[in-house]
């Protein structure tokens, strides 16, 4: 049975570093708030001219550069994001040309903060159907620019950064022991997309329109969502979710990080959490995670890793792999 095996993995965040006694200055909020609701510390923020093709280019070589292998092997470019640079051509379009390739397919994915399990989703299925053998799957997001920064509910909340892995196919045995995407799955309910959405969009407005959230609202959902998702996913592989050993989970709120694993009776040493440092960065949030526990030798081969996200639309899902 073919699997996708995460290969190599790589992060870029800008250098421009925002904390909470930064944001004080411009909106009535403080840093004893932010943490308190939040987790958050600081974030990242691209300065002008800084775009999210630059940020998804800088973890594509840094994964290139861990998987040892060149972009002349990628079969296709797959960006998670819903900040793109333009309306179009695609991030995807951009990255592979950087890279110097004219070969294979580049396409972006639009999950929101889910896009980046999405994407794993869709990769999984591209290598296990022998469409290609090796996927450079990055979330990037400049979360910056759709945010109303007058508006302390919501400006306070997010980053920027990239994260990106590159998967390849790989012969398994076809149970749990394989290396590799074990499963996904991934879910939406459009009839809340009116929770957390932008005013505008190309064809509404002619613009990108700004980020409005029902916070409560949103938070409510997201537990009971993210907990639905790595109980189908742990129960599709007829594990235990005690047998996982890594949580890598989208990084809104380290209160939903903490309720998620108090509802799933997770051990919260075993959670990864880098809510504090990069704030929300929606689709490049996981694997932001992902670089971190894996970069400081937390996870490490032959763990059970399971990954899960929750954001607009709402979308949501969760992926389990080997690492
Ligand atoms: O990535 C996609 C998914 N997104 C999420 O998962 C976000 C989910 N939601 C959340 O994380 C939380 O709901 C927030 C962090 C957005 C808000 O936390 P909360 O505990 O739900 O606060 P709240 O919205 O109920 O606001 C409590 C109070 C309000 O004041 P009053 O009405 O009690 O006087 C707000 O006006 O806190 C006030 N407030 C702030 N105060 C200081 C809201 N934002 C701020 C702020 N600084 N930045």
């Amino acid at each position: 049975m073919i699997r996708a095996r995460i290969i190599g993995c790589g992060a870029f965040l800008p250098d421009n570093v925002v904390t909470n006694d930064d944001l004080a200055k411009r909106v009535d909020t403080s840093d004893a708030w932010i943490q308190e609701r939040t987790g958050i510390r600081q974030r990242y923020i691209a300065k002008e001219g800084q775009n999210t093709s630059d940020l998804a280019l800088g973890a594509a070589r840094a994964a290139l550069t861990d998987a040892g292998i060149d972009a002349g092997e990628i079969d296709f470019v797959i960006v998670a994001t819903t900040t793109p640079d333009r309306s179009f051509p695609s991030v995807a379009t951009m990255v592979q040309s950087r890279l110097g390739m004219s070969h294979g397919a580049a396409f972006d994915v639009q999950a929101v903060c889910s896009g980046f399990i999405y994407g794993l989703s869709l990769a999984d299925s591209l290598i296990r159907t022998g469409q290609a053998r090796t996927i450079l799957l990055i979330g990037a997001e400049t979360m910056s620019r759709l945010l109303d920064w007058s508006d302390r509910a919501t400006c306070v909340l997010f980053g920027d950064g990239a994260g990106a892995v590159v998967l390849q196919a790989h012969d398994g045995k076809g149970d749990n022991s394989d290396q590799g995407i074990l499963n996904t799955r991934i879910y939406s309910d459009g009839r809340l997309h009116d929770l957390l959405y932008t005013d505008g969009g190309v064809s509404l407005s002619r613009s990108a329109g700004l980020l409005r959230m029902q916070g409560k609202e949103v938070f409510k959902h997201a537990v009971t969502n993210i907990a639905a998702a790595i109980e189908a996913s742990a129960a599709a592989a007829g594990i235990p979710i005690s047998a996982v050993d890594w949580f890598v989970p989208h990084q809104a709120n380290q209160r939903i990080l903490d309720g998620t694993a108090r509802r799933l009776g997770i051990d919260p040493a075993r959670v990864v959490s880098t809510v504090a440092s990069h704030g929300n960065t929606s689709a490049a949030s996981v694997p932001l995670a992902l670089v971190t526990a894996v970069k400081d030798g937390r996870i490490k081969r032959g763990n059970l890793v399971l990954l899960e996200a929750m954001g607009a639309g709402f979308t949501w899902g969760a992926c389990l792999l080997r690492w």
